[in-house]
């Protein structure tokens, strides 16, 4: 067993940030990540980071723009915390080497993205998460701080009192892909969830093939509510044989839409009058399909992103790896031709539901980055908010594990007096466990009274005795069978445009996967390198993940942000200022809601019809 007093399970942006915070508070601290850090999720991050830095903008209007982008469902306090603090972090940045693009007067550049009122999304090329990443790493080194890469967290280990806001978490499992040790790590003050998003779940994504939700999954399971779990990003400009992003850096910089006739279709067909290419992703994503469905995409698929007339110095100045990207996985030279894009899954705005100081509702447990939901992106994450998210509330989770006192939080998790129980939606069918025997443990057997050691050692006892079950079962079904047909079922019900009916057939076959996944087996018996076995476990995580997602799209029956309804199609502000929260509660998913805090520290912002 290994002891740390912190330990943070994931090492992309918010998983380092959050490292180096607690170990300036003083705290032993380890990492624990199934990729090499510099290999994590970030490093695909091409955008930028929104900071207030110049002169005309500050963090109050960049708070404005936060808020109407998430369609004002996200709570102030945690937007407010973002913005005020994004300029600091990003100067912090730069001062440990990030090698951000410059202007000819040496300032740092800073370009428009969708949705802003000023250009204020600072960046290092189109690569600005690869260059985060390995500068954030650099300082892990320097610190000296451990880092156990290629160990795969499989469970969280928590005590299981009846009510989660009574439970503790007092470490994980890990295990050792390159050996297949399985081993626990006790954590004395607390562990954070860094594990990025769940894309994996829709079959045409941004995401690496690491982004599976397993810290979703993990604390869902241990008793946090994940939260708002419904509002999916569709990134409007994924290239359409493999979703790899091409950053809205190109529009940024001046690239524009067409469809097959050559139309400049955001404003010709008055998708958005103001600001065309530039309105928010929830709004892009939209018009590109409703183009393509009304007959006007190229090859009935996509349509075309030009960014020719940029000339070649500014593209190969600001945007060089996507003349790469073009060129790699499409076969296209974007300087002299345009690109073929798409709309593809690419964030979660939901996640594990935490308070300012990244705290679930089980002691000692915390979550940052796209993991967790706090909620600063509501239902529209703007381009250029990740990056600041990650290093903002990944250095707040991290001190706050660690001892440092931040304050009474302002926003609540957990079940309690504040909440109100869902009790209208008929679902098509049991969630949840709902009597199957599903694999891995739940919460550990602890109970109050169990000593963390005796937790931990039952909970390692569990998990190997579940991977030799995988693993010594000789048929059944593969994992990849299970996965491809969870992941066409999301993106065929639960895309940009959705419907009751669409909803309901999604979760039926998300029950068919959880049932035949009770059959699962894995075909290599290796013990080392087994990534038929770790991807095994994965798909559990998504099958959890995705029917939350599917659920909480089935119950708001409203359109907001990335959220469209085809049964209504209009913000409900009088019935749904609320964030969806969904709980694992002993195996079935309880729902309920908690109020959207629209209320800042110097004024309310009121929810406004948004356009662009
Ligand atoms: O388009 C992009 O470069 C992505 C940025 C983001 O998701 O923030």
């Amino acid at each position: 067993m290994y002891e740390h007093d912190v330990i943070v399970v994931g090492a992309g942006g918010a998983g380092l940030r959050a490292a180096i915070a607690a170990h300036e508070a003083g705290a032993d601290v380890a990492m624990v990540s199934k990729l090499h850090p510099v290999r994590s999720h970030t490093g695909a991050a091409e955008g930028g980071i929104n900071a207030a830095l110049r002169e005309g903008d500050d963090w109050e209007l960049h708070a404005y723009d936060t808020m109407k982008g998430s369609d004002y469902l996200a709570d102030a306090p945690a937007v407010e915390t973002l913005t005020q603090n994004s300029p600091e972090e990003t100067i912090n940045l730069e001062h440990w080497g990030m090698p951000f693009s410059r202007e000819d007067d040496g300032r740092v550049s800073q370009r428009p993205f969708g949705g802003l009122s000023f250009p204020r999304t600072t960046y290092a090329g189109a690569e600005t998460g690869h260059h985060l990443l390995h500068v954030m790493y650099e300082q892990v080194v320097k610190r000296g701080i451990q880092v156990y890469d290629e160990w795969y967290v499989m469970d969280l280990v928590t005590t299981d009192e009846p009510d989660p806001n009574d439970r503790e978490c007092h470490g994980v499992v890990g295990y050792d892909v390159q050996s297949g040790k399985i081993e626990g790590f006790k954590a004395h003050d607390g562990v954070i969830l860094a594990t990025g998003g769940p894309g994996q779940a829709f079959d045409h994504t941004t995401n690496a093939v690491s982004c599976t939700g397993d810290g979703h999954a993990m604390a869902y399971r241990a008793g946090a509510p994940l939260e708002d779990m419904e509002f999916i990003q569709f990134h409007p400009t994924s290239l359409p044989s493999t979703g790899v992003l091409i950053s809205e850096g190109v529009r940024g910089e001046g690239g524009i839409l067409y469809n097959n006739e050559g139309e400049r279709f955001m404003f010709e067909h008055g998708y958005a009058n103001n600001d065309g290419e530039l309105a928010s992703r929830d709004v892009v994503a939209r018009a590109e399909l409703t183009e393509v469905n009304e007959g006007r995409g190229v090859n009935d698929e996509y349509v075309h992103l030009d960014m020719r007339h940029l000339g070649e110095e500014r593209i190969m100045d600001r945007l060089e790896n996507i003349l790469h990207l073009a060129e790699d996985f499409e076969g296209v030279d974007g300087l002299i031709e345009p690109m073929p894009v798409k709309p593809g899954q690419h964030y979660a705005m939901g996640g594990i539901e935490v308070d300012e100081h990244g705290q679930t509702c089980v002691d000692g447990l915390y979550a940052a980055g796209e993991c967790a939901c706090v909620s600063v992106h509501g239902g529209n994450r703007l381009g250029g908010n990740a990056l600041p998210e990650l290093i903002v509330f990944g250095k707040r989770a991290g001190r706050h594990a660690a001892g440092d006192d931040l304050g009474e939080p302002e926003i609540k998790t957990g079940y309690g007096d504040d909440v109100e129980d869902e009790t209208d939606t008929e679902l098509p069918v049991a969630p949840g466990k709902a009597g199957l025997d599903t694999t891995g443990s739940v919460a550990a057997d602890g109970g109050v009274t169990a000593e963390a050691d005796g937790i931990l050692e039952r909970s390692v006892e569990a998990a190997r005795e579940h991977v030799d079950s995988l693993i010594e079962k000789e048929d059944g079904v593969q994992h990849a069978e299970i996965r491809a047909k969870l992941q066409r079922a999301m993106t065929d019900y639960v895309n940009v445009f959705r419907t009751g009916d669409g909803i309901r057939k999604a979760l039926k076959i998300i029950r068919e996967c959880r049932q035949e996944y009770q059959n699962v087996y894995v075909d290599d018996p290796s013990r080392t390198f087994n990534t038929d076995l770790q991807q095994t476990i994965e798909t559990r995580n998504l099958i959890d993940v995705a029917e939350t997602i599917a659920l909480g799209a089935l119950v708001r029956n409203e359109f907001r942000g990335a959220h469209w309804r085809q049964e209504n199609q209009t913000r409900d502000d009088e019935n749904w200022l609320k964030h969806t929260l969904i709980s694992w509660d002993d195996g079935e998913p309880s729902i309920f809601y908690r109020p959207v805090i629209l209320d800042g520290e110097n004024k309310t912002y009121e929810p406004k019809e948004r356009s662009y």
